[in-house]
């Protein structure tokens, strides 16, 4: 285990299916997770851009490797606690993988637009911008929910992607996530004290976000600089 605050944070530098194994059943309010797109495998070559890197699709290494919704149910249906909630990001790629392996196991199955205000730049000028991602939210009747009005409600939220100062030079992640998007599922998804866990947590985003929301967090993390760099980030506002 990687983290200093054992009482507010635990980070792991480990398999998340190996961590989840150890973790007691219904132990988690928020299962908040972002895990690898599997988009490498569409990558048609580099676009080059003067002065700037390369455009492509081959974003990560860490993206190669498969991920298979069906592996996660059970494990993902054994921790969380009977009112909490479950949210998914998924690739336009995915989400019929998910679909499939979740959708009979809770009671709702719920799709979420971000709208990315600016994406990258499409340079060809031949088709959309690539400027939403997606996610999956799930719960069971009675789950924690916090909302003012259904109004405010739609399944879609607007905000820029990662920049710098927020987003980290090193390491670099390809996908750090803008910390407005995860403080706003944060604050509708659980409760204060809540314990929120991010199985793929790459740089850290859902364990700061949850500490600054006076949340605790537990999360998992391949990557070792990964790992390091999530601690340092919520070691920081602790
Ligand atoms: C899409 S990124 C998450 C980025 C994160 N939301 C952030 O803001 O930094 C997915 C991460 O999952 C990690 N990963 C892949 N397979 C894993 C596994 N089996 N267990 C734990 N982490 C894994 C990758 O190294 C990568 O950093």
């Amino acid at each position: 285990m990687i983290s200093e605050n054992h009482s507010i944070y635990k980070l792991f530098n480990e398999d998340c299916k190996c961590l989840m194994k150890r973790m007691p059943s219904q132990s988690v309010d928020l299962i908040l997770t972002d895990p690898p797109y599997n988009i490498s495998q569409y990558s048609t070559g580099n676009i080059s851009r003067e002065g700037k890197t390369a455009l492509n699709n081959d974003i990560a290494d860490w993206d190669k490797e498969k991920i298979n919704p069906v592996e996660y149910v059970n494990a993902f249906k054994r921790i969380i606690k009977p009112k909490g909630n479950i949210i998914i990001f998924a690739g336009y790629n995915q989400i019929g993988e998910w679909h499939k392996a979740f959708d009979n196991e809770f009671d709702t199955f719920q799709m979420f637009v971000w709208h990315k205000t600016n994406p990258p730049p499409k340079i060809y000028k031949n088709g959309f911008l690539n400027s939403c991602e997606f996610a999956i939210f799930l719960w069971n009747k009675g789950h924690i929910w916090n909302f003012l009005s259904q109004d405010e409600m739609h399944n879609f939220f607007e905000c820029p992607i990662c920049s710098y100062p927020e987003r980290l030079k090193e390491p670099f992640h390809a996908t750090q996530k803008p910390l407005k998007l995860i403080n706003y599922f944060i604050n509708i998804a659980s409760n204060p004290r809540a314990i929120v866990f991010d199985p793929f947590m790459g740089v850290g985003t859902t364990g700061v976000s949850a500490v600054l929301n006076r949340r605790k967090f537990i999360g998992a993390e391949i990557n070792f600089d990964y790992t390091m760099a999530a601690n340092r980030r919520i070691s920081e506002i602790i």
